[in-house]
């Protein structure tokens, strides 16, 4: 495949815009593969980091690194902490949710992850730690309390205002840290009432803390909810859902709540996962949006498919764009694609379809539903040489028409744009062996649009 590289970076650099839902390239046309996220915020700049996901396997490859100044146009810093040669981040092991603090008291950034055999049942937390935030990070095993491993899955942390770290658990659970953040020193609470919930995630405004969670529905995504309390040690009370209910937290998971700095305010910007597994690498995606706040209500009140992070305003991108043709579009074979509600779409392995254009970057709207697979989008050049590929999800458990994929911006000329039913589909189970995902294969397409 021929590099894109330099033109990603000039074009993209000019835009503050967050797309929800669909891939994001770093400096170097790549996919930014950073899930079950968080980020620091250091000498002005941002760095993200995450879970290094892979297209194979669930096993754990590695946590990577990005950085930016704008939250938006992300350079690959590296991968900060790789698969260890044993141990519980060894291979064939199961590592997530990574966060990293900076700790007061030592100046060091340490770092805490899920750690798990590949079927959810050695759950661990372990830690790591680096003297500069962009690592190489040294692994030092299971996090302690009491002298004994922490043996839990989902975490996040929290860094309160007066520099004391904590440590989250599902339902609820919290751990104060050490003074050097090395060790958990304090179980301040034993469990939130009545939450089972994953994905925690923990922030603060105006006096008042907020917890947030999902609920156990493996990589399916479901209605996330939240707690408030006056003080951490609570008491805790549920609120309900924060984003509306039965759009399941709009297609995503919480990881983690960014502390937005806007002039004299502090807005509380919801980071989640929209999984796809197994594809996590190429097609799992993540939903960024800034969070309402009016006393102890939370809110996340619409979609926006896109949003200017400086405006923190939705932004149509499909506006001034050129929709091509239906007619221009070349089936691989016309049959195997039906036209429903102004939409074409087919479950036919191997079948695709073709739209060739002039400009720099195309974008694909179409609909995810419970029947959708992957698409596979492929875009050639006018010597007919790929110059990227990657895979798209179409499944969604409630249905969604929006933007699927905006290719990277590519340098003015003439191009093809081809979409391909894999006959691959979302499917796994959970440690209870309940069955998630689609149930077909289709790929359904509204419209191309030049942008
Ligand atoms: C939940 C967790 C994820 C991951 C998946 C595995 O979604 O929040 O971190 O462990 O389950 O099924």
């Amino acid at each position: 495949m021929l590099s894109l590289i330099a033109f990603v970076a000039h074009a993209q650099k000019m835009e503050k815009i967050v797309y929800n839902g669909i891939p994001w390239f770093d400096e170097q046309g790549t996919i930014v593969n950073a899930h079950g996220a968080c980020i620091v915020e250091e000498g002005g700049r941002y760095y993200l980091f995450g879970e290094w996901k892979s297209d194979e396997s669930n096993a754990f490859p590695g946590f990577s690194c990005y950085s930016s100044d704008d939250l938006v146009n992300w350079k690959f810093e590296r991968v900060v902490l790789p698969m260890q040669s044993g141990g519980i981040l060894g291979p064939d092991r199961v590592g997530e949710r990574v966060k990293v603090m900076k700790c007061p008291s030592t100046g060091e950034y340490v770092m805490y992850m899920h750690a798990d055999d590949l079927k959810y049942k050695d759950p661990h937390i372990g830690y790591a730690t680096c003297s500069t935030i962009a690592g190489e990070y040294k692994f030092h095993g299971p996090l302690l309390y009491e002298d004994k491993p922490v043996r839990r899955w989902d975490m996040g942390t929290f860094q309160d205002t007066d520099g004391e770290g904590y440590l989250l658990l599902h339902g609820g659970i919290v751990y104060r840290l050490g003074k050097d953040y090395r060790s958990a020193e304090e179980r301040v609470v034993s469990g939130v009432p009545g939450s089972h919930g994953e994905s925690p995630a923990m922030f603060k405004k105006n006096g008042t803390y907020f917890f947030l969670f999902s609920n156990l529905t493996s990589w399916e995504k479901n209605d996330n909810f939240y707690y408030t309390a006056p003080a951490i040690k609570g008491p805790w009370t549920k609120r309900g859902f924060f984003a509306p209910e039965g759009s399941l937290t709009f297609n995503s998971q919480t990881t983690f709540v960014f502390p937005l700095k806007r002039g004299n305010d502090t807005i509380p910007m919801f980071m989640g996962d929209r999984w796809s597994y197994p594809h996590q690498a190429s097609a799992a995606t993540y939903v960024w949006m800034p969070m309402q706040v009016d006393g102890t209500r939370l809110s996340m009140p619409e979609y926006w498919s896109a949003w200017d992070m400086d405006k923190l305003r939705p932004v149509n991108p499909l506006q001034g764009g050129k929709v091509i043709s239906r007619k221009k579009i070349k089936f691989s074979n016309q049959a195997e694609w039906k036209e429903e509600n102004g939409q074409i779409a087919s479950n036919v392995k191997g079948s695709s379809l073709r739209v060739s254009f002039k400009g720099s970057r195309v974008a694909v709207v179409g609909e995810t539903n419970r029947h959708g697979g992957y698409a596979r989008v492929n875009i050639l050049n006018k010597k007919k040489e790929r110059v990227y590929s990657s895979l798209v999800d179409f499944y969604s458990k409630v249905e969604d028409q929006a933007i699927r994929f905006i290719t990277p911006v590519l340098p003015e000329g003439d191009y093809t744009l081809v979409i391909e039913v894999t006959g691959v589909n979302p499917v796994w189970t959970d440690k209870t062996k309940t069955i998630y995902g689609s149930d077909d294969y289709y790929v359904t397409i509204k419209d191309f649009v030049i942008l």
